[in-house]
């Protein structure tokens, strides 16, 4: 049985020339909190005049674990309404839902049948939504990483702002596109998209304990700030987060060890655009009882406004809607031409009349 495998470009194969764009996406599947505003949100505000950004509701991927269907649509709308609140200019960016661009589902299938299940039995996050439950898992959630490939290869992204989790699908994004390359004799037909992960919001973690990932899906909300927290709620929680007794360090080795203060002050840096060490610099030597106020006041600054206008756009589902609609117009408008030229590469019938 050939399985084509390994595929390093042939050398001297001309790398791939076209223009550079951006591809993200985040799943409708519960609140939104610091973490994605950080490891996500953000760097596409920031991206969005640098090249051409197709940011989508991740609905596809959403639905590889149960998501009620009553409430899919709106939950769609309120990732979108917090793209736009965090300041994405629909004018700029294409802002879409992932289900509305049918391309993205056909594109997945056949790098289903590019990608090796060897690769795809190394997928850490495979590993940790599954647990002990592989058996009853949803065959969808394999294949999670296969159809991120398509998201990000439909629309040649060469670029692809993540938080740190998703390094290994990125990864293996790469190779898919290697070795369709290979395979089917394109060589830089596809790009080898670069991961966008790093800076200090790249792996937020939680509130109660520095060793876990801050998470949607954990069951204490004093552990998260949600986009829609409150300024009150988002004071106290970070007037409640874990640390230790020993003062704010003045130097990053000073972090080593105490997970939960290097996680504050991560975050302190990636709200105010600034190093963990000049974040050290102003309070190195200070104690909580300085530092959280400080954090508290900056994390409100940013975040209350998001929250107000996420309230604003999710009142107005309408307004939402028309910008949706006309965001997956537009990245049809890419989507559907390259994944004509992949049916052609593979060889698809196409009528001659
Ligand atoms: P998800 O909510 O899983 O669709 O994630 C959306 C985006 O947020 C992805 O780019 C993730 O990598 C990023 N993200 C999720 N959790 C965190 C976190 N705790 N720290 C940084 N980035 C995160
Ligand atoms: N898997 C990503 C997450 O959970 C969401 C996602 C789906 C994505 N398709 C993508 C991110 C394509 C970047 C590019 O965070």
């Amino acid at each position: 049985m050939t399985d084509h495998t390994p595929a390093p470009a042939a050398d001297g194969a001309p790398a791939y020339a076209g223009p550079e764009l951006i591809v993200s996406g985040v799943q409708p599947s519960g609140a939104l909190h610091l973490g994605n505003y950080l490891g996500a949100l953000k760097k596409f505000v920031a991206l969005q005049d640098k090249a051409p950004c197709y940011l989508f509701v991740a609905d596809l991927h959403a639905i590889t674990v149960w998501q009620d269907p009553a409430l899919m649509a709106a939950q769609t709308r309120e990732i979108a309404a917090a793209y736009l609140a965090s300041g994405l200019n629909p004018d700029i960016a294409t802002i879409f839902p992932q289900s509305a661009v049918r391309a993205h589902a056909e594109m997945a299938w056949i790098f289903n049948c590019v990608a090796r299940v060897g690769w795809l039995d190394r997928m850490t996050q495979f590993k940790e939504k599954s647990g002990k439950h592989k058996e009853r898992s949803s065959v969808g959630l394999y294949t999670y990483p296969v159809l991120q490939a398509a998201d990000i290869l439909i629309y040649k992204a060469t670029a692809v702002p993540v938080g740190e989790d998703q390094k290994q699908h990125l990864e293996l994004t790469r190779d898919i596109a290697q070795k369709f390359n290979n395979d089917f004799g394109a060589p830089g037909y596809f790009p080898l998209p670069e991961p966008l992960i790093q800076g200090p919001g790249a792996r937020v973690m939680s509130l109660r304990d520095g060793k876990a990932k801050m998470s949607k899906s954990d069951p204490s909300d004093m552990s998260r700030i949600n986009l829609m927290d409150d300024a009150d709620t988002i004071s106290k929680k970070i007037r409640k987060a874990t640390t230790d007794p020993l003062p704010v360090p003045e130097t990053i080795e000073g972090l080593a060890d105490r997970p939960e203060v290097d996680n504050l002050v991560g975050i302190f840096g990636a709200l105010a655009d600034k190093t963990k060490a000049e974040v050290l610099a102003e309070f190195g030597g200070q104690g909580f009882g300085a530092f959280k106020p400080a954090l508290a006041d900056l994390a409100v600054a940013r975040l209350a406004p998001i929250g107000d206008e996420m309230r604003r756009y999710m009142s107005d589902p309408a307004e939402v809607d028309r910008l949706l609609a006309r965001g997956a117009e537009r990245a049809s408008l890419i989507a559907e031409p390259v994944l004509e030229e992949t049916r052609r590469l593979v060889g698809f019938w196409r009528s001659r009349g």
